[in-house]
């Protein structure tokens, strides 16, 4: 009997469980607020890549890389020397060490695979990772697909009414912290600058944080992507800095942050050879290396970086950007986080109102409300963000619920047009 043309062979061979876990298979909330499912006209500061190009002079770098022959072949799987070399000169008096380019940096393909990587070459089944919530959502998956078991601790919104928080107000609870630790716990996630929140953390956190490592034996994780974005003079403090932390702590950077070339895929591990080496042997069986002429652009980037004070005045256009966004949400008189370090603030949504009627898109219906409430602004007022909730786990989800994250890597013109636009939440905001 000929077999019929409608039988369903979609499903012949199964897919592996793991992608159930950690959320890989639910519709994440980058598709759901994709330019293409909004109006064409809506401006995108959802997602936390830049509007702009990167620097001239490390684009013109990139294409001369291109337009020889070595770096346009593999590198070694730790990254080009030169770009090893520049991660030396950079990092190495912020760490007060004299970082060996050989065994104590791994160039990564972005700050995604080295943590990854760090997961595959640390975790075993049923090992338990500490993160703090909201946390940057490529965690979960990380942790889990390595076998690893996700450990939630919320950093708690500051409870008072007043209308402009800082992100230092948010804060962690150091006894929930001990509570979460059992003798399955193996490493802990610290990201400072921190997304989606802002906080930059404080050295008295750090050593707090520092106390508790030691005390369990963890290693620490430390994403500190956005460290080249600290505003108002305060101070980035280095985990890996404190009194014996640079023993048990990997240190995370990014091309993608530092050089406004997210699309680039190119990180950096620092950490002691012993972390460093069974990563990188994770790592080669990943990627093997990572994008070569990129590489080159990114060592430009640093070698040059001090004498242009590029950081410096990129920080500068940053802090510009925010205000912008600040001096909206003032006039509008929503509660937001003043945020002081990362390209990202946090604005209240608790009080935008919306129709339950409103013909909301299934993809937004049955999650929280903050993504019913993200979905109104994109459609009614034409300026997309992103809903927090997605940041926690779902016994925490209804913290994040009342907030919406607004990203501000994104030119002064378009965030000029985004406020106009945002004004008209007025009509919106309960009283
Ligand atoms: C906290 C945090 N860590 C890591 C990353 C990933 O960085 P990369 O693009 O270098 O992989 C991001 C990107 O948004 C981030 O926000």
């Amino acid at each position: 009997m000929a077999t019929s043309t409608r039988t369903d062979r979609s499903n012949l061979v199964p897919f592996s469980s793991r992608l159930k876990e950690g959320k890989a298979l639910a519709q994440d909330v980058w598709s759901i607020f994709a330019a293409a499912n909004l109006p064409a006209d809506c401006i995108n500061l959802g997602q936390g890549y830049m509007n702009f190009a990167p620097p001239k002079w490390v684009t013109k770098a990139a294409e001369e890389a291109l337009n020889s022959v070595a770096p346009n072949h593999y590198s070694h799987p730790r990254g080009r020397i030169r770009l090893r070399e520049a991660i030396k000169a950079f990092y190495g008096p912020q760490l007060n060490r004299d970082l060996d380019v050989e065994s104590e940096i791994l160039v990564t393909s972005g700050a995604n695979e080295g943590q990854y990587s760090v997961f595959t070459a640390f975790l075993e089944q049923g090992d338990e990772v500490i993160m703090f919530e909201p946390f940057f959502d490529q965690y979960l998956p990380s942790v889990t697909f390595n076998g690893g078991k996700p450990v939630y601790v919320p950093l708690h919104p500051p409870k008072d009414s007043k209308l402009k928080s800082s992100s230092n107000e948010w804060a962690i609870d150091f006894d929930e912290l001990r509570r979460a630790i059992t003798p399955r716990t193996k490493m802990i996630i610290v990201n400072t600058p921190h997304n989606p929140v802002g906080k930059v953390f404080t050295k008295q956190e750090l050593e707090g944080i520092a106390s508790i490592a030691e005390e369990f034996n963890l290693l620490v994780m430390s994403d500190e992507v956005y460290d080249c974005l600290v505003f108002d003079g305060k101070e980035h403090v280095r985990i890996a800095n404190l009194p014996g932390m640079w023993d048990r702590t990997v240190t995370v950077c990014s091309a993608g942050k530092a050089f406004a070339a997210t699309g680039w895929r190119i990180g950096w591990l620092i950490a002691p050879a012993y972390i460093i080496q069974p990563t990188l042997a994770a790592s080669t069986r990943i990627v093997f290396c990572s994008n070569s002429p990129l590489q080159e652009a990114a060592a430009t980037g640093l070698e040059q970086a001090k004498e242009r004070k590029f950081f410096e005045t990129q920080l500068a256009e940053y802090a510009e950007r925010r205000q912008i966004l600040c001096d909206a949400f003032d006039q509008l008189g929503l509660k937001y986080t003043m945020p002081e370090g990362s390209y990202f603030i946090l604005l209240d949504i608790s009080k935008v109102k919306f129709p339950d009627d409103y013909p909301f898109p299934q993809s937004v219906l049955g999650r929280g409300r903050d993504f019913r409430a993200c979905w109104f602004i994109a459609v009614e007022v034409g300026v997309s963000s992103i809903p927090v909730s997605e940041f926690y786990c779902e016994e925490h989800a209804n913290i994040g619920e009342a907030y919406a994250r607004f990203a501000f890597c994104k030119d002064v013109d378009t965030l000029k047009a985004a406020v106009e636009r945002l004004y008209r939440l007025k009509d919106y905001i309960e009283a």
